[in-house]
């Protein structure tokens, strides 16, 4: 099949670019480097062999949606463009919902005139809040989020599924990623965050390779095995994976919601250990105050993508930290030479 990846030089697009075209796709990519560099392009080509059209440029273009979907028969559309950095979407709420609600809207708008009608949309964990039962089931009750990036999710998924409501001949599925971390096992891409970064492991792969001074644990006091935040970690291979299963199996119109996680949760202590196994070091960590809008633990019910998709996390914590200290360690500076 022919597959529209928005998004696609970026971290998880990226991964799953090689996926796709290892299981025999053709990819076209739309992006417009934001978040990320024409280089992870070129590494997906080095690692799959095979060639990706690029469209530089804005999915908020409709006239450019309107010469890919000319130039292309395309039959899905994987949809990750967006902006993601919860801390910046409390102060920049405006180009956060602009950039994912108006990407979405423009994208399905082209796509509908030009009769693709199916979409696999990357939304999170994020739209169900503070979970009320664990695991989470996608079933449980969403909305309730805390920061603009995460309401934009939740947006983005009414708004899909308004879509289908109005014209039944839509396949809409939306996957609902936990922590995404690790990186391809060739070394070659990675998650490649601007400055410092947010999210856990980048910011203790940082660590190791000496760029920081050393981990903040944010809270020791959650009610949790070791009083540290508890996450259901997945390997970027197995969610990019994920996406290939979706628009394989997915074949009657509808509206589909899938957990994609490992169904595991690990604490913030198990995966600075993890690491440490590693990269063969000890890594040096101060407990802080807990970080405004966290929660305590989140992992998930995975189960209806193995039923429905047959696809299931087969990675573990070790692979994940052993295959982001590679990308690591080779790429100190991400794709910057
Ligand atoms: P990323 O920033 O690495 O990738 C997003 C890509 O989209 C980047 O290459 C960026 O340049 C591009 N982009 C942004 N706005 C664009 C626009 N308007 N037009 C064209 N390109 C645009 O992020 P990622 O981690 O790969 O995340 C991909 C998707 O998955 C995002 O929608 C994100 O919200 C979602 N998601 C990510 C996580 C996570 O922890 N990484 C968790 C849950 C959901
Ligand atoms: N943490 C630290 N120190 C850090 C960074 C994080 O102790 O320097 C802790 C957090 O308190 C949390 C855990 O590590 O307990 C994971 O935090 P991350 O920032 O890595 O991930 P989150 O679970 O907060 O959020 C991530 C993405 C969101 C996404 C969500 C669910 O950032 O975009 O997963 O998919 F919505």
């Amino acid at each position: 099949m022919k597959i529209l990846v928005t998004g696609g030089a970026g971290y998880i697009g990226s991964h799953t670019c090689v996926e796709l075209l290892q299981s025999g796709h053709e990819v076209v990519v739309i992006d417009n480097f934001d978040n990320s560099s024409p280089k992870s392009i070129e590494r997906v080509r080095k690692i799959t062999g095979k060639n990706i059209e690029l469209y530089e440029g804005d999915v908020r273009d409709g006239a450019l949606l309107d010469r890919v979907f000319s130039e292309h028969a395309i039959d899905w559309v994987i949809h990750f463009a967006g902006l993601k950095a919860v801390g910046e979407s409390c102060a920049k709420p405006i180009e956060y919902y602009g950039n994912n609600l108006y990407g979405t809207l423009v994208l399905t708008d082209r796509m509908s005139a030009h009769g693709c009608k199916k979409i696999v949309f990357s939304s999170s964990a994020t739209v169900y809040g503070d979970p009320e039962i664990l695991p989470l089931t996608e079933d449980c009750k969403t909305g309730g989020t805390t920061n603009p990036y995460g309401t934009s999710k939740y947006f983005q998924e009414i708004m899909l599924r308004d879509v289908y409501k109005s014209d039944g001949e839509w396949s809409v599925v939306i996957l609902r990623y936990f922590n995404p971390v690790g990186a391809h096992e060739s070394g070659l891409i990675g998650e490649c965050p601007h400055g410092v970064p947010n999210n856990l492991t980048p910011y203790i792969a940082k660590v190791a390779i000496g760029e920081l001074k050393e981990i903040n644990v944010f809270g020791d006091d959650y009610d949790t095995h070791d009083g540290t935040g508890v996450r259901d970690y997945i390997h970027v291979t197995d969610l990019a994976k994920g996406h290939v299963a979706a628009i394989e199996k997915i074949k009657k119109y509808g509206i589909y919601t899938y957990n994609l996680g490992a169904g595991k949760g690990y604490s913030v202590l198990d995966v600075i250990h993890a690491f440490e196994k590693a990269c063969g070091k000890k890594l040096p960590y101060s407990v802080k105050p807990r970080r405004a809008g966290d929660i305590a633990t989140c992992y998930a019910d995975a189960s209806k993508a193995k039923k429905e998709l047959g696809w299931q996390a087969e990675l573990g914590i070790n692979d994940m930290c052993r295959s982001l200290w590679n990308w690591q360690s080779k790429n100190p500076d991400g794709y910057e030479d």
